[in-house]
């Protein structure tokens, strides 16, 4: 009897102590509880339960560390679980062997508050990530090493990746960030995409080859999470999960025992420096999660969750600005946009709430028409949990559904937690929409400019670069991307002065030329081709002539098959001087020599060193190309966000403090498209093919706005900016702003409760409209009119006025105020 009881309590008391050993070993931290990741073709199983994942894109190096713990936080109080990001292993190892793991690369840290606020990770090494990301984050001094082939099967790429990939690994298996370890991590992903462009490669079987060493690769880590691979339908190697990436997943389907996952739904999209702004409507990102999770999908992430800044020389492309902002429900500077934070944070409630039913509930369909269709999920206690949705462009539906008739707008889903009411549509938007506005701050005021002309000398006359070649060399290999700038120089004697045409076949971004040190002309490259003919008058005079080339890239392609491979700068040329008669003098096979980078550059003026003597002019030289220019500015008051306004600069760089905040190239105008004419979020949202819509800022400065982190500057004290103005600019135009909420305006229907905000730090100053059936069209801020409720004017002003927040029940007593007719109340308030 004895023994009986003894062997009976034998596995618990086992089990107890083990389980005490592992909370104990567990991440180093006592009570840390070390997590099994699995997953069947239903969900990841943590711990072997079943869970659905809502992640967000933050990636570390767009923001800086004072930043991370407010973003994350952000994002959980957004319904989110996860977190992901990308690895940057060209801001990791700038050089071969030399690591940087500071400030905003300081990965580990990033991860710890991941941890610290208790959410999961999602560890996206690539180390080609794409991402808008310089090189697609691949190191340009990769290109150097012999034989190397960037993202095929060869021993040079093949170490080098599994170099740094090991390295990220150990890193995160000594910080115990695994989540059997303790950690956050759940998943891992190895390439990015390559499914995309494997089909066009050079080499087929070289490809395929290399895509299997991922795998195994990877596997050969011991990182007991799965490892996941995007887009890799095609040939999907053993042992790794395949995932989705797109507007929409919800037809996605993987093959194999394996769970429905979407890695990237996209939440917006990149600007680029000619293009207007684009903008996903909230309406269509809830419309593409929810048909996701209707559609039996369980790990879903948002790119971007929020999108920050390319801050230096960080930014793809080429022609990628330096905001990437994204559209995403967090802004470039991390202040929720809404309506998109708050429409969608509605939705993982209840998804989350729903969590057991969307993944161990029995799967039940009802369709109405193709497009039509009801969803439920059962569980065996009976519960149940339904969506019904209509993916008609433009027709609304009426849906009779278990005794019920139910309307569903066109394109929208509605959720039904109980299968009996709707909680949620996801065309229905009742947050608030928010108006950033930007302020200028007092500390604009007088700002006295310094200036320096950058040192051409060495470069345009008898000195010779670090490098000399009879041929026109390629910019990327030559210069390692140690700079955008690369020199090309040259000498001739001329028996006479004469005039000639000075040709340049470049494939650009950009190219500056001077002749015997003056500037003969400056030209970029369109955004696309990126090959242009430089042509400029050109003057020789009798003896000796220099030209001098000064090649600038504005950010290295980052997508596409063998993308590495697009040349930059004067590869080759030819490079001549054609008379007028036609006849020419080919320059291509001079003795070229060559320097990279500014001389300001080379000194590191943007530190602001003492020794530096910068010229204080009564009147500052405005429009030369080849400045810089210096600044003293107070830290402008308060917490909110910082940008520099730099309308009147032209391209070049930008920093703070010493921080290099990216380049700028406020010249460029937004090209016009017919997206900024048309907004409709009924339809599939794309960015090609002429199908843009929802566009805003045709016409007008691609990118006007340069964020300043909080951080980069002294509280309370004095702060420098430096500008490299590479064009020719007028540094009095720029001035300092904040951004904060300006408008807002919600719609209500009757039963609502109405709650207006003022993000942390604004009060609500007035409620400026309180109407229905108001006409809309222009934009929240400039709403007028309509049938004004009296009752709805005073509540609201009652309980609003001088409040951050404040919430007010749509009540019967607004309608009777003698607007019959439309429920729908629109107010709108100035904070
Ligand atoms: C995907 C890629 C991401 C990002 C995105 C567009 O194809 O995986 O890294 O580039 O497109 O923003």
């Amino acid at each position: 009897m004895r023994d009986s009881t003894s062997t009976m309590e034998r596995p618990a008391l086992a089990m107890a102590v083990a389980m005490l050993v592992l909370a104990s070993v567990c991440g180093g931290f006592p009570g840390a509880s070390c997590t099994k990741v699995s997953y069947d073709d239903r969900a990841l199983l943590i711990d072997g339960e079943r869970r659905i994942i809502l992640s967000g894109s933050i990636h570390y190096p767009r923001s800086t560390p004072e930043m991370w713990p407010d973003l994350i936080q952000k994002a959980k109080d957004g319904g989110l679980n996860t977190i992901e990001t990308y690895v940057f292993w060209n801001g990791h190892e700038p050089r071969p062997r030399e690591y940087n793991f500071e400030g905003n690369y300081d990965i580990m840290r990033f991860f710890s508050e991941v941890q610290k606020a208790g959410m999961y990770a999602i560890l996206r090494i690539g180390p080609y990530v794409c991402a808008e990301w310089n090189y697609g984050g691949l190191p340009a001094w990769l290109r150097k090493i012999p034989g190397m082939q960037f993202r095929l099967h060869n021993e040079p790429f093949e170490r080098e990746m599994e170099t740094f990939t090991k390295l990220i690994v150990n890193m995160m298996k000594d910080a115990n960030m695994f989540a059997d370890q303790g950690g956050p991590i759940i998943l891992a992903q190895i390439e990015n995409e390559y499914g995309n462009i494997q089909g066009s490669l050079p080499d087929q079987e070289s490809a395929t080859k290399y895509i299997h060493w991922c795998a195994e690769m990877a596997n050969n880590q011991n990182v007991s999470v799965p490892w996941i691979m995007c887009q890799q339908s095609n040939d999907l190697p053993p042992n790794v999960l395949e995932t989705c990436n797109g507007f929409y997943c919800h037809d996605f389907k993987p093959k194999g025992n394996m769970p429905k996952m979407w890695t990237e739904n996209w939440t917006g999209w990149f600007k680029s420096w000619d293009k207007p702004d684009y903008h996903r409507p909230a309406e269509d990102v809830a419309y593409a999660v929810a048909m996701f999770f209707q559609n039996r999908g369980s790990v879903q992430n948002y790119y971007m969750y929020h999108g920050g800044t390319n801050f230096g020389r960080t930014s793809g492309g080429p022609y990628i600005t330096t905001s990437y902002d994204y559209d995403a429900p967090l802004d470039e500077y991390g202040n929720i946009s809404q309506p998109k934070y708050g429409h969608l944070k509605q939705l993982h409630a209840l998804l989350t709430s729903m969590e057991k039913h969307l993944v161990y509930g029995q799967q039940n369909e009802t369709s109405f028409d193709d497009k039509v269709k009801a969803t439920k999920y059962t569980l065996d206690d009976g519960s149940s949990a339904c969506f019904i949705s209509n993916s008609h462009d433009n027709k609304d539906v009426n849906v009779t559904f278990e005794g019920s008739v139910y309307q569903v707008p066109a394109w929208s889903v509605s959720v039904l937690p109980d299968c009996k009411t709707v909680a949620y549509n996801t065309a229905k938007v009742k947050t608030q929409t928010s108006v950033m506005v930007k302020k200028e701050s007092a500390v604009s005021q007088g700002l006295k400019w310094f200036w320096l002309p950058e040192l051409l000398e060495p470069f345009r006359t008898e000195r010779t670069g670090s490098l000399r070649s009879n041929e026109l060399l390629e910019q990327i290999v030559t210069g390692a991307d140690e700079s955008d700038y690369l020199w090309y120089k040259t000498s001739l004697t001329s028996g006479a002065a004469e005039e000639f045409t000075l040709y340049v076949n470049t494939t650009g971004h950009e190219l500056y030329a001077f002749v015997n040190g003056k500037l003969a002309g400056y030209q970029h490259s369109a955004n696309g081709p990126y090959l242009f003919q430089f042509q400029a008058p050109a003057k020789l005079k009798a003896g000796k002539n220099y030209i001098s080339l000064l090649s600038a890239t504005v950010g290295l392609k980052n997508y596409g098959a063998s993308f590495e491979l697009m040349p930059a700068g004067i590869v080759g040329g030819p490079v001549k001087l054609v008379r007028a008669d036609g006849s020419a003098i080919d320059l291509s096979h001079n003795t070229w020599t060559y320097k990279t980078g500014l001389y300001g550059e080379s000194i590191q003026i943007h530190l602001d060193r003492p020794d530096l003597e910068w010229t204080f002019p009564r009147t500052v030289p405005v429009n030369r190309p080849f400045s810089w220019y210096k600044a003293i500015f107070h830290t402008p008051a308060g917490e909110a966000a910082v940008v520099v306004d730099l309308a009147g600069m032209n391209k070049g760089v930008v920093y703070v403090n010493g921080h290099n905040l990216g380049r700028y190239w406020t010249s460029y105008i937004a090209g016009d498209m017919d997206g900024c004419h048309r907004c409709d979020y009924r339809g599939e949202y794309k960015t090609w093919a002429n199908e843009e819509k929802c566009l805003t800022g045709c016409h007008e400065i691609g990118q006007r706005f340069y964020h300043v982190p909080r951080s980069f500057l002294n509280a309370g004290g004095l702060n420098t900016i430096v500008l490299f103005e590479e064009a020719g600019g007028d540094p009095a135009k720029v001035n300092f702003r904040t951004v904060a909420v300006g408008p807002v305006c919600v719609d209500a229907e009757k039963g609502d409760a109405i709650t207006l905000s003022c993000a942390r730090g604004g009060t609500i100053s007035s409620i400026d409209v309180a109407s229905f059936g108001l006409a809309k069209g222009g934009q929240c801020g400039a709403y007028k009119g309509g049938c004004e409720s009296k009752a709805a004017m005073e509540a609201l002003s009652a309980a609003c006025v001088g409040k951050e927040s404040c919430t007010v029940s749509y009540t019967d007593d607004f309608v009777s105020s003698g607007c019959e007719g439309s429920g729908v109340l629109t107010a709108q308030a100035t904070c």
